[in-house]
């Protein structure tokens, strides 16, 4: 990709490619053929902004934000860290929204049919903006692994799927968030289809100033949009 103003192109040292065949899904939805290159205009220079009107008091809490009749069950946990740019200054005003399953490792959403319980006090979906030092903070409860089918015993590290409005379009970012000692990490073709150097930028850091005492476990997990040590990108 050609070096746009004011951005660094993609740094495929840090990113999967396009076509991870280990991935079973990759081989149906990777582009087949070169990219076709646009030029670049003010609609790839702008994004939607959002503010911290746009989300509820409770928006960051999936712990609170879809209980029904007490706490879920689970390891209650803290996620924070701050958002940056490519040259390190930090990003206000970004939305970040993240989704996982529950405690056993299940989705509440109708095509997770995986043969463990749902939580009446868990959703698993939460959203948070950053605030002027582009610090981020959620509670959320660990979530379990789970079976996925892409071969046969195939099961996917813990993980909290991420998802950042930057500044513009090409600072969007869509990421997954690992749990650092994970034994699954090293069979997972997702986690391993990032660049060998990349990997250690998506597991979190356990983090005792983040973590309250007699409460919950921190954990650390700050993300760069763009540059050569962007948080690689889902593909
Ligand atoms: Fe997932």
């Amino acid at each position: 990709m050609p070096e746009i103003e004011g951005f660094s192109p993609r740094d495929w040292d840090s990113h999967p490619l396009n076509l991870s065949p280990d991935y079973k899904s990759a081989p149906l939805r990777a582009p087949k053929k070169p990219l076709v290159i646009f030029p670049q205009s003010l609609t790839e220079l702008t994004g939607p902004v959002f503010g911290q009107d746009a989300v509820g008091h409770l928006d960051h809490d999936l712990t609170k934000n879809a209980a029904r009749s007490g706490e879920p069950y689970g390891e209650r946990i803290i996620v924070a860290g701050t958002v940056k740019d490519e040259d390190g200054n930090p990003i206000p005003n970004i939305l970040l929204e993240v989704w996982q399953p529950n405690a056993a490792g299940r989705y509440d959403h109708a095509d997770d049919q995986h043969d463990a319980p749902l939580d009446p006090n868990f959703l698993g979906a939460g959203r948070c903006v950053t605030d002027q030092v582009g610090h981020y903070r959620f509670i959320t409860i660990k979530p379990g692994a789970y079976p996925w089918g892409n071969h046969f015993n195939a099961w996917r590290p813990s993980h909290i799927h991420f998802s950042l409005f930057g500044p513009s379009i090409l600072t969007r970012l869509v990421t997954q968030m690992y749990f650092p000692g994970d034994p699954l990490l090293e069979l997972d073709p997702i986690f391993n289809g990032v660049p060998t150097a990349a990997r250690n930028l998506l597991v979190a850091k356990l983090s005792i100033d983040i973590s309250e005492p007699e409460w919950a476990l921190g954990y650390d997990f700050n993300i760069q949009l763009r540059g050569r040590t962007a948080t690689p990108m889902e593909t």
